[in-house]
């Protein structure tokens, strides 16, 4: 298996928005915009801000990085986001998490407009994901699916665990692949006998951010293993799974680094370019 499975794939996806974007451009339409908002100086926010402008650049997408101090208020915040929502050159808005203790997330997100929200974390976009009428849907488990799919890797009647029940990556995950017909349990840290459940999975996804948290006594043979933690260990980028000793018992186990992560980063991409052509009338229905 390839060491950087995900960063084949997310080429291959990136290739095909900025083709999509250099069309569009071509038919006269304008840039599609991403606006990030960043609130202070966590330095793996810096860096996966950076690897997001970056990404956009190579499609077409123009990105804006609002930087705002640590010493930032909510009410600022909430200010900026509602200024970058009647900006008409900006198609998507994301909020880098985690923000600094004193400003509440769910205040922040529920300020974006959900036109707007690539991140797909306001309500609304969750509302739609629960209902079966998903349109902007979190980055993160969208990677995941679309890797699956491109992997031909089938989610139907598949026996699914999740180690993670966050607003990021758990619930979304869960709701996206029960849409596909998966069977989903759901793991978090008051789950008791973790391995128990997690040898039933023939579907196995960890982002706890938990070194070395999935061990070989936990996998089912021949079942496939999703590593979506970011672990910065021993001056190494290492996920959730015990690598080593994983990848011989099961059919696929996904890297850290170069695994689901660059993935990730071209779903943003895909929802940048999906709100852009909903905000231009190019789609007949919110979800295209
Ligand atoms: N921090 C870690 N993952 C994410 C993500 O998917 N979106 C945002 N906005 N912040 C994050």
């Amino acid at each position: 298996m390839s060491t950087a499975i995900g960063r084949d794939l997310a080429r291959a996806i990136q290739a095909e928005l900025a083709a999509e974007v250099q069309a569009l451009r071509a038919q006269g339409y304008p840039p599609p915009g991403l606006a990030v908002v960043l609130v202070g100086d966590d330095p793996a926010s810096l860096v996966y801000v950076r690897n997001k402008s970056r990404a956009c650049n190579q499609v077409g997408i123009v990105s804006s990085v609002h930087h705002l101090p640590r010493t930032t208020t909510e009410a600022e915040v909430v200010a900026r986001l509602a200024h970058l929502g009647a900006d008409a050159s900006v198609h998507g808005i994301l909020v880098q998490l985690p923000l600094p203790a004193h400003i509440d997330e769910t205040k922040v997100i529920e300020a974006l407009s959900p036109d707007k929200d690539v991140d797909g974390f306001h309500p609304l976009n969750v509302a739609r994901l629960f209902t079966r009428q998903p349109f902007l849907v979190p980055s993160t488990p969208a990677g995941i699916v679309e890797f699956l799919h491109r992997q031909h890797i089938a989610i139907a009647g598949k026996q699914a665990v999740i180690i993670s029940a966050s607003r990021i990556v758990g619930k979304p995950l869960a709701l996206m692949l029960l849409n596909e017909g998966a069977a989903v349990t759901v793991c978090h840290i008051y789950t008791r006998d973790l391995a128990a459940i997690t040898r039933e999975a023939d579907l196995l996804v960890s982002a706890a951010g938990k070194v070395k948290l999935v061990t070989a006594d936990m996998v089912k043979p021949g079942s496939v293993v999703v590593d979506v933690g970011i672990n910065f260990h021993e001056g190494k980028t290492v996920g959730d799974v015990d690598a080593a000793a994983v990848a011989p018992r099961v059919a696929l186990l996904t890297p850290v680094p170069g695994g689901v992560g660059p993935v990730t980063v071209a779903m943003l991409l895909r929802n940048t370019l999906l709100a852009y052509k909903h905000q231009l009338g190019l789609l007949s229905r919110p979800d295209g």
